[in-house]
């Protein structure tokens, strides 16, 4: 009886191989309250009333952290078509049970009237654990903005974002960047920052309207390599310089990534992620018959980038995330030949841990790395406590693999958009069951169609890893302690 498992708390999962960040043993997954009570001998008792979930021939792996999200996201004269619930549910068919959204201010708000308006939207229509990232799009009086930041963390956000690209809608100059590092730095936040050099990307845009280059194939000129590597350098020094803890987002370039690994090297508490698109496609999407649908900022790169980001994941790419922006193909084609009115962001919340555990059965990386990359390292640098884990006192979010299917990504996916840049992509492993916090949202790939009980995650400002006073030396590579 599907409808009674909301309010039975005890469940098994048994019989399966639990993935975890270092290791997959054969365990039996014992769930009290909600949470995971047991890694137990396979075979554990069970009561006669409790709930099995039969994972014989079947992998469990924690339900996965998406840190990157845009739901119900206006952008310009359009908005993606989702909200929390339909995001939310897309999410947990597709194995992701935590999520973290932006909080970006609407005209005349402030960030933290902004988080509170996003919190409010996301009330009672959740389906699975959520929170929200500050956004900073304007910078004005210091003192303002130091109490902005502190009510922030008051507030249990523990991350800001700034975008150095999309000049006038929410852009800061760097000189911004560097005075909200300084506030963050000393309220012990995180800021993440869009790091594309918007003054490279407009000389770009020039030069290819001069030589009457504006097509969807040129979105990769349009916004080229250099605006990238040129912000993350100049954010990358900007947190050395005010001991801030950066995160770079959607990261496309090798060149990048090793950008974080010299600052950490220089003892900067930098991190950066990469998304399945960067990793998967290459800028050939942009001459195919869809290519408005793969216009995102930055754009997909070359093959030889691609292929670049896979050994970099794991150290300064700590995580893979869905940068989800979920336009439809109405919204993406609506100026055909225009570049500039194509609606950046590919929807993704629901196919990044399906494609990124069908690389793992294909021996690109392992499960564990999966495990790593999309629940166990964003739980840990985003303190976000009980998440990322299956081991005894995390929550029990976790999601029961078939790695013996094989499908493809195709229509029928549950976000509010008609097409995926993964359309046709050839998937192994299936998955078939989805407990949020012991909850079965999913069953044999369908929704049970519970009731949305979805918490909001408060956390903890970060541990300073920056004395105050004190200066990191070279060598001394930060880190966010382990909670
Ligand atoms: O093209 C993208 N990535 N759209 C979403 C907004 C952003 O820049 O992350
Ligand atoms: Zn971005
Ligand atoms: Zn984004």
């Amino acid at each position: 009886m599907i409808a009674s498992q909301d309010e039975r708390r005890d469940l098994t999962v048994r019989g399966g191989r639990v993935v975890l960040a270092s290791e997959i043993i054969a365990a039996d997954v014992v769930i009290r309250n909600g949470r995971v009570a047991a890694l137990a001998e396979p075979g554990v008792p069970v009561a006669q009333e409790e709930l099995v979930v039969d994972a014989s021939d079947r992998y469990v792996l924690p339900g996965g952290v998406d840190v990157h999200t845009h739901v119900a996201l206006p952008f310009g004269d359009v908005a993606t078509r989702d909200d929390f619930a339909s995001a939310s549910r897309a999410a947990a068919l597709g194995g992701t049970t935590t999520f973290l959204e932006f909080a970006i201010p609407l005209e005349g708000e402030s960030c933290v009237e902004a988080v509170r308006r996003r919190l409010s939207e996301a009330e009672g229509v959740t389906h699975v654990d959520y929170g929200f990232h500050g956004c900073i799009t304007s910078v004005g009086d210091l003192d303002e903005l130091g109490t902005q930041v502190e009510q922030l963390a008051e507030l249990g956000v523990n991350t800001i974002k700034v975008f150095t690209a999309y000049r006038a809608l929410v852009m800061l100059e760097l000189g911004e960047v560097w005075a909200v590092m300084r506030a963050a730095a000393e309220a012990g936040l995180l800021v993440m920052v869009h790091a594309e050099t918007e003054s490279l990307v407009e000389g770009a845009g020039r030069d290819l309207v001069a030589r009457g280059e504006t097509q969807v194939r040129h979105q990769p000129l349009a916004r080229p390599p250099r605006a990238e590597l040129d912000a993350a350098v100049s954010v990358l020094r900007l947190a050395s310089e005010t001991r801030c803890s950066v995160y770079l987002v959607h990261v496309t370039l090798p060149e990048v990534a090793d950008a974080i690994e010299q600052a950490r090297h220089d003892g900067v508490d930098a991190h950066g992620e990469s998304c399945p698109h960067y990793l998967l496609l290459d800028e050939s999407c942009y001459s195919s018959d869809r290519a408005e649908l793969f216009v995102c900022s930055p754009p997909i790169r070359r093959r030889a980038a691609a292929e670049g980001l896979w050994p970099r994941l794991g150290t300064a790419l700590s995580g893979v995330h869905s940068d989800h922006c979920c336009f439809d193909i109405a919204q993406k084609t609506a100026h055909p030949g225009d570049l500039s009115r194509i609606p950046p962001g590919l929807p993704g919340i629901e196919t990044r841990m399906p494609v990124m555990i069908s690389e793992a059965l294909h021996d690109a990386i392992s499960l564990t790395d999966v495990v790593r990359l999309c629940a166990a390292e964003p739980a840990r640098v985003f303190g976000l406590k009980g998440k990322g884990s299956l081991l005894p006192g995390y929550d029990a979010d976790l999601v029961v693999v078939d790695p013996h299917a094989e499908t493809e990504v195709a229509g029928g996916l549950h976000m509010e958009t008609d097409f995926s840049p993964f359309d046709g992509w050839p998937l192994r492993g299936r998955i078939e069951t989805v407990a949020a916090r012991g909850r079965l949202v999913v069953r044999d790939g369908a929704w049970t169609d519970l009731a949305p009980r979805g918490r909001v995650l408060e956390r903890d400002r970060l541990e300073r890893h920056y004395p105050v006073g004190d200066v990191a030396g070279p060598g001394a590579v930060g880190r966010v302690a382990p909670w």
